[in-house]
């Protein structure tokens, strides 16, 4: 395997080429991109991306700052998270690249690729393409350079003050704050669950209605905490068109189909082999093992639960064996 090992490795940007766009180095790693593609160059090979794709997986591994275990942007190129350190890779999970000696790894500390990744994306962004829309809702990404969306690549999750629907909560979700339903949600009742606390308890017994929350969600597949219990998090998203990454898991994760229907693309880890295909439906709900990557197709625009146990001693016990790879054995 050719693999150069070293962090703190070197990463900057160059000045604008012919088209107004800069290229970017990591370590042995170049990137430029033209009117419609994005090139990856590394010692033992090269690799040509959509631009539009790779942004909108560029997007993801930024905003969820490397996510839990490996970013696939497609089947070569990707990242993987040390929490910490983060490897960036090239045919690393691919038998064939690996098999020819053509894969490549440099690892660097996350703040120096955070800060090469975010310039990138903000750099290779057009105006009026949004990475975070869904293909129906956004404009072309393509073309030479022409304006920014820092406005979108940077955009921050809208937090709530408290717990959504207690006082004090910032009522986001109404039309007149700029979160409108969206298109596809239109048949989603916003009722509001009744409520009969005890007398003394009025302002102390709240509730919402989560889907009708969800409905008014602006951008897709970008999982948002909602709950916390010690190390579980509820993370509901919404979903259309194509997971933008291929994600490779580092633990098991649950899956709850709230609404309509996702297609998973399940490929193990660390070949890209092919093990299932998981049609969830809307009440349908999945065990990810912690040995696969996934990439999942939502037709329509849907919601879905992301379960995830966020404690970080879980990659470590199941490299040393001493957790299963599924949680629940048949
Ligand atoms: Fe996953």
């Amino acid at each position: 395997m050719a693999t150069t090992e070293a962090v703190g490795r070197i990463s900057e940007a160059g000045e604008p080429g012919e088209l107004g766009y800069r290229s970017f180095r990591v370590g042995e790693f170049s990137f430029t991109r033209d009117e419609y593609f994005v090139y990856l160059h590394w010692p033992t090979g090269r690799h040509v991306a959509s631009a539009d794709a790779f942004l909108r997986a560029l997007q993801r591994d930024v905003a969820w700052d490397f996510f839990y275990g490996i970013v696939n942007f497609d089947q070569v190129f990707g990242t993987m998270n040390h929490y910490g350190t983060v490897d960036v890779f090239a045919g690393r999970f691919n038998e064939a690249y690996r098999r020819a000696e053509l894969d490549h790894m440099e690892t660097l500390e996350t703040p120096a690729i955070r800060a090469i990744f975010t310039e990138m994306l903000s750099d290779w962004t057009n105006e009026g393409f949004d990475p975070f829309a869904s293909p129906e809702e956004t404009g072309s990404a393509f073309g030479p350079k022409h304006g920014d969306n820092d406005a979108a690549v940077t955009r921050r999750r809208v937090l709530a003050k408290r717990m959504v629907s207690v006082p004090g909560d910032e009522e986001l979700r109404t039309d007149d704050n700029g979160h409108p339903v969206n298109r596809m949600f239109a048949d989603v009742a916003q009722d509001e669950p009744e409520l009969h606390p005890e007398p003394g308890f009025e302002d102390r017994i709240c509730g919402f209605n989560l889907f009708a929350y969800l409905s008014r969600s602006p951008v897709t597949w970008n999982p948002s905490v909602v709950a916390v219990c010690k190390d579980s998090l509820y993370c509901p998203t919404t979903e259309e068109y194509i997971l933008p990454i291929i994600h490779g898991n580092d633990r098991v994760e649950w899956f709850v189909q709230l609404s309509d229907e996702i297609t998973w693309e399940v490929e193990d880890r660390d070949s890209g082999a092919k093990r299932a295909k998981v049609i969830m439906r809307a009440g349908d709900v999945a065990a990810m093992p912690a040995d696969i990557r996934h990439q999942g197709y939502s037709p329509k625009r849907s919601m879905l639960l992301v379960w995830e146990n966020a404690s970080p001693e879980i990659p470590a016990l199941l490299r040393a064996g001493k957790l299963s790879n599924a949680p629940v054995a048949f």
